[in-house]
């Protein structure tokens, strides 16, 4: 008798299809990212990204809001900062007063239960465009984790939830753990970037904040020197693990698509969320493939989205997050 088994049964019509679905997309596995700037009324397209935009204090407002209508209900804000307030120090990444701080105190004043996670890293800060303190011509470790430590603490101050580090230095977490026991704030939260590979695909979001590292003599060009080797795999554990030791209560993968071996390994080896971040790269492919009537922009966002979740996403930090969510909705 042949075939005993028809696997076509299960894919007969959307009824069956959808009964026997494994993964299954809901509003609650983003995390949006937001783009802040100074200014007022301010609501400015970033070129590499469309439809995508910074908005300044007063206009961010309506977008939480927004979010929060549609049942988004985590950010992940960046900062863009004017040149005359970077240095090498990140000095302004500590200032009580900063547009982070402000931004942060902004989305709480509009949705108080909106949940905020804050980007630690000095990229936006950094004359330099680098992620910690330049010294004789290379990122310090330990110098970078006290700055990064200290701005941890001037977030949660300021109203936030977690903080995010995404500068890739060496023994940051226990640092940021540390500091958050010993100034009371011990519910605080830490979202690592554990698996923060150094990627080609973080090109438009440094067109957004205008974070790029610069070209200068004794300048490192780029950030191999703390984000990962992108043909590595055991260190993408290796990293995760002591993250999770130092305090991580949130582990990361970074970028998303072509990185998902790493997330599913990630995934059966470790017991926190796992968190996958869909980056900038990533979405202007899609806009510029779909822009060409090339790809048909919502099916293949789906597609990509559901590839990340089945892959071992717990929460997925991805620019389409709204256009997800739309769909999911109607
Ligand atoms: C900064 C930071 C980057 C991203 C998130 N935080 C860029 C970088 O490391 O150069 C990339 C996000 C994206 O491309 O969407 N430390």
């Amino acid at each position: 008798m042949y075939p005993i088994k028809r696997n076509r049964r299960l894919r007969t019509n959307e009824a069956i299809r959808s009964l026997v679905r494994e993964t299954i997309i809901s509003p609650n596995d983003f995390l949006v990212p937001l783009f802040v700037v100074e200014g007022k009324g301010i609501k400015e397209e970033i070129a590499s990204m469309p439809n995508y935009y910074r908005y300044s204090l007063d206009l961010l407002q309506a977008e939480v809001k927004e979010l929060w209508k549609l049942g988004l209900k985590s950010v992940l804000l960046f900062v863009k900062v004017p040149d005359i307030l970077k240095d090498n120090k990140g000095t302004e990444a500590v200032n009580p007063n900063g547009l982070m701080q402000r931004a942060i105190k902004t989305v709480k004043n509009a949705c108080p239960q909106m949940l905020v996670m804050t980007d630690v890293a000095l990229d936006p800060y950094s004359i330099y465009g680098h992620d910690g303190i330049i010294e004789d011509g290379k990122v310090i470790n330990d110098e970078s984790v006290d700055v990064l430590t200290e701005m941890s603490v001037s977030h949660i101050e300021a109203g936030a939830d977690f903080v995010a580090p995404s500068d890739m230095m060496d023994g940051r977490i226990l640092s940021i753990r540390e500091a958050f026991e010993d100034e009371g704030y011990a519910d605080a939260g830490i979202m690592s970037y554990s698996a923060k590979y150094a990627s080609a695909f973080y090109g438009p979001f440094r067109d957004a904040l205008d974070s790029a590292p610069v070209d200068a003599q004794d300048i490192p060009k780029d950030k191999k020197s703390y984000q990962m080797d992108y043909a590595n795999r055991f260190e993408a554990i290796r990293e995760t693990e002591m993250d999770i030791d130092e305090g991580a209560d949130i582990v990361m993968v970074k970028p998303g698509l072509c990185y998902l071996d790493i997330v599913r390994e990630i995934k059966n080896e470790v017991d926190v969320p796992v968190a996958v971040y869909q980056v900038s790269g990533e979405y202007a492919m899609l806009k510029a493939a779909a822009e060409k009537g090339w790809l048909d922009h919502d099916a293949v966002m789906m597609e990509q989205i559901t590839a990340i979740k089945r892959a071992g996403a717990d929460i997925i930090a991805s620019y389409f997050a709204k256009d997800v969510v739309k769909i999911l909705n109607d």
